[in-house]
Order: structure tokens, then sequence, then C-alpha cells
């Protein structure tokens, strides 16, 4: 159990296998109020011992009368804290407290305008027919006993309830689905109106405590820290350096295949502020000589991971003995690879980080935030937009977007096109507009024109998405116009490039990167 941030007043998530459960706890963050996962099985004594403010019990795929649905101890319910049913939530609290439960034949899903009977503290300011995002099969139609009906859709005649005295709230609907017009407002009246929430958590708060944290944890001992150049990394190393300063070192592994300026700019503003603390290892030639001649995707991830490693440990036997490595592990880490038992991180990710089990303890600042709450930590901490804006960015760099063999002409084609597009992007005011800009370097060559003679070269292909969290995503549509001088400047600046292809597939099927 993590007892980080334990001076802030905090809401317990409690997981029953929703899709939604990252949005659950970003949303109520997003009001200023920690929440963190936990599961079904958490002891009710551990509950307490936390003094949440509140509970959430989320969605989930299960239907309570199903043998061996997750449940919760009924006695969650007495406790005097205040609790929201989401969906399923919904649907336990009412079978556990005596409602009914019913199968419905009808799936409700999507879109469905929500007619509100008794608009109480949980629906105050929501206006009546607003549109609500479904998805449900069960129903509840008959609300426990102490509670009142507060609204209804066409199929659920139980759509939200609240039992006030005792602080117990249910809506069927997701108001954490952007779709649900209301969501933020229902959160809201359950945080501020019924958990009496104060909106303590903040970013400034957060890197005070961090700092403080860091400095009992580490002592007078020494702390590595690899830079990669993204905004994760360059946070986590700006949190060391005001907690501890000298005892920090940073090392930035260049595997040659950043983006054009990356390297030079992330070595500009560390060696600026840590002088002789940071230090850059220019480690590209190794990395292209080991994957000459590697065309397959995931051998060139396993190679570059292994080079990283190694690369890295002998660069770092010769700055001495550290106690600590400083990692960049997020929440969504945290919470795909099994929730806070788990200390490996996914492979998917590690790819220009390293493996938590090395002979270091590790340190995760950040293994309890969202990307987007460590930007805000990151623009509090003064780096600049570049890294604080800075796109996601593949631990493997531009050899995924290189299909095929990865060589030097071919990484200098996949760079250009790249900053072209990224500059085209900034200029049309769209960079902050898309999730990710990318440009995939194809194996195909084709023919084309220029001056008096044929060409047979190669084409480029952009893609640019956007999302939310990057599993699901949608290519942005971009103005045909942007996309003319973007092409325009690619086959006229980049040598050994004839045509310029924009990728408008969504994901699913296609994933983001090509490889
Ligand atoms: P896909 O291509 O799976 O990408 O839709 C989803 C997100 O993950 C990033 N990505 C990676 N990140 N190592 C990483 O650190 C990798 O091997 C890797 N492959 C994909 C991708 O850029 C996108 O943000």
């Amino acid at each position: 159990m993590s007892r980080q941030f334990a001076s802030h007043q905090r809401v317990l998530v409690i997981d029953f296998g929703s899709q939604y459960i990252q949005l659950i706890v970003r949303k109520v963050r997003e009001q200023q109020v920690y929440a963190e996962i936990r599961r079904p099985e958490t002891p009710l004594s551990e509950i307490i011992g936390e003094r949440p403010v509140g509970i959430i019990l989320s969605g989930g795929p299960a239907s309570v009368y199903e043998p061996g649905a997750p449940t919760i101890d009924p006695e969650l319910f007495n406790l005097g804290i205040p609790v929201l049913g989401i969906c399923y939530g919904h649907q336990l609290m009412a079978s556990v407290l005596g409602g009914r439960v019913e199968a419905s034949e009808e799936r409700e899903y999507g879109h469905t305008q929500l007619e509100i009977i008794n608009p109480d503290l949980l629906l105050d300011g929501v206006q009546n027919n607003t549109v609500t995002w479904m998805s449900h099969g069960d129903r509840v139609t008959e609300a426990p006993a102490g509670f009142a009906v507060l609204a209804r859709t066409a199929h659920s005649p139980v759509a939200a309830m609240a039992d006030e005295k005792r602080k117990l709230f249910g809506v069927q609907f997701h108001p954490e689905v952007a779709h649900t017009a209301c969501g933020k407002q229902v959160l809201h009246n359950f945080l501020y109106g019924a958990c009496g929430c104060v909106g303590d958590w903040q970013a400034a708060n957060f890197i005070e405590e961090t700092i403080q944290q860091l400095r009992d944890r580490i002592g007078d001992r020494r702390v590595l820290c690899t830079l990669s150049g993204g905004v994760d990394s360059s946070v986590v190393a700006t949190l060391l350096d005001r907690a501890v300063g000298e005892q920090l070192t940073c090392m930035f592994i260049d595997h040659g295949l950043l983006r054009k300026g990356e390297a030079e700019s992330i070595i500009k503003l560390f060696s600026r502020r840590l002088g002789d603390r940071f230090v850059a290892v220019d480690a590209s030639a190794v990395f292209l000589e080991r994957l000459r001649g590697v065309a397959n995707p995931e051998q060139k991830r396993k190679i570059i991971g292994e080079t990283f490693i190694r690369t890295f440990e002998a660069e770092a036997a010769k700055l001495g003995e550290f106690a600590f490595i400083a990692h960049g592990t997020l929440y969504p880490d945290v919470i795909e690879s099994g929730g806070d038992k788990a200390a490996t991180i996914k492979t998917h990710h590690n790819v220009g980080g390293l493996p938590a089990d090395m002979q270091y303890e590790n340190l995760e600042p950040l293994r309890l935030l969202f990307k987007d709450e460590v930007r805000q930590v990151a623009r509090e901490l003064g780096l600049p937009d570049e890294i604080v804006r800075r796109q996601p960015f593949p631990g493997p760099g531009l050899a995924i977007r290189i299909i095929g063999e990865v060589t030097p002409d071919r990484l200098q084609i996949v760079r250009e096109a790249d900053a072209i597009f990224r500059e085209e992007l900034a200029a049309a005011g769209w960079e902050q507009r898309v999730s990710q800009a990318l440009v995939v370097l194809p194996t195909i060559q084709s023919v084309g024109v220029m001056g008096d003679g044929r060409t047979y070269q190669y084409p480029v292909v952009l893609r640019a998405v956007v999302t939310d969290d990057l599993m699901t995503a949608e290519w942005a549509r971009l103005p045909a116009e942007l996309l003319a001088r973007v092409s325009n400047r690619i086959v006229n600046e980049v040598a050994g490039v004839n045509r310029v292809l924009y990728d408008i597939s969504t994901k699913p099927p296609a994933t983001i990167e090509w490889e």
C-alpha cells in the first residue's frame, strides 16, 4: 500500500475491471483531489487505515448475480465515508443493500438521455434530458430502502440514486467519459458536496512533498538518473537535483535515433543546469553498427534495449558507486503491470529505459502520476516548453519508423522529413492539436519525374493522430494546404524522396507506429 501523499485528502477508486479505470482517477484528480486505485479484495481495515474522504466503485464487465462476480465488504457502506457507485458499482451497491438488479433484454449503449426526477445533491446543476454515456446489460430496477431515485432513462428506471443521509450515491451512466455532458458536474457534486473535498492536489504541493520524500529516502547516498530527452526523465532529474543536488549524476545516452536537434538540446539544457554532474555518451556508432542488416522490428527493439543496458552498465561503472537508480515510471505503467505490487516495467516501455531489477535500489518519484500531471509539474519546475510539450516518442526512436534496415542514409531521410513535418505543424498552430506526429520510411521505391529525368526513390508516409490514451487513435484532419506545404518541402529538400503520403488509418486496426 502506498503511503505517498498521505497528507492529501484521498479518494480510493475500487477497480472492478473497468475499461475506464484510469479515466475515473484522472477525472477526479483534474478536480484537484488525489485519487488512487485499489482492488476489490483490499481488506476493509486497509481501506479505513488510508482514511479516504470518498470511495468510488468503478464499472466492470461482470454481472452482480454471476457466481464469482467481484464484490465488496458490505460494511464499506456503514463507515460514514461517502461512496459513489458507477455502472457495475451502482448495481453492486443496489444489490448489496437490498435493491433489485436485473438483466435487461436490450443492452443500453452509447448516448442516452437522462430524465431527472430529483436533482438532489448529486445531480445539482445538471440539466434535464442531458446526454450521458451508457454501456451496460444489467440494470437497477429497484433502489434499496432509504434511497431516492434521482433519474431514469428509457431503459434504466434507476439511472441515478442517492441516500443522502448515509452519503451513498449510484449512477448507471459513466460520468468519467467525455460524452457525458454533466460528468464533471456530477463528480464535482460528489467530491465537493458529499466528500467535503478542499482541492489540495496541486502540482506545487507534489513538488515540495516529493523533494522532501526523496531527501528522506536517499540520505547521503548517490543517485544515478538516465535522461532520454522526454518530459518524464527530465522531471525526475530536476526533482532529484533539487532534492539532493551534488549526490545526483545524470547520464544521457545518445543512441543516434532521436529526432533532429533533440540530442543537442538535451545536452545544452542539462549541462547548463548540472555542470559536471551531467554525462553525455555518444553511442550512436555502436547502435548503428549493431542494427546493421536487421529488418525485423522486434529484433530491432531487442538490440536497442540490450545495447542501451550494456552501454549504461559500462558507462555507470566509470562513475563510481551509486545506491539508487531513478526511473521515470508513470501510474499507467504501474496499473497496467498489475498495480502496486508490480515492480516490473512492461518491455514495451523499458526500451531506452532500464530493467527495474539491477543491483541498485529503484527510485520512481512519478509512479503515481499521469502524463498530464507530469507536464504540469514540468511547467511548475520551469522546464522549457520544448520538453514540457514534447509528444510521446518511442524508446527505440526513429529505428521503428524506418521499415527494414536502419542505415545512415535512411536515418537521414526520416530525420529531415520529420523535422519539416514538425516545423510546418508548429507554424500552422497544429503541433499541440495532434497527440503524436511522425514520418515513416517504407522499403518500397517508386517512379517519379524531376526536371528532365525519371527518378526511382522512396516515398515517406506522414502520420498524425489524436488520442487520449494511445490505446485508440483517430487520424488528424490536417488541412489540405498544410499537407501540401509539407509535401512540397519534403520532396524539394530531402534527397531521395519523390512522393509523400498521408496515413488515414485509425487505431485499431492500425497502430500509431508502423512497426
Ligand atoms: P502503437 O504503435 O502501439 O503505439 O499504437 C502506442 C504508443 O506507444 C509508443 N511506442 C513505443 N514506446 N517503446 C516505447 O517506449 C516502443 O517500443 C514503442 N512502440 C510504440 C508509440 O510511439 C505510441 O505513443
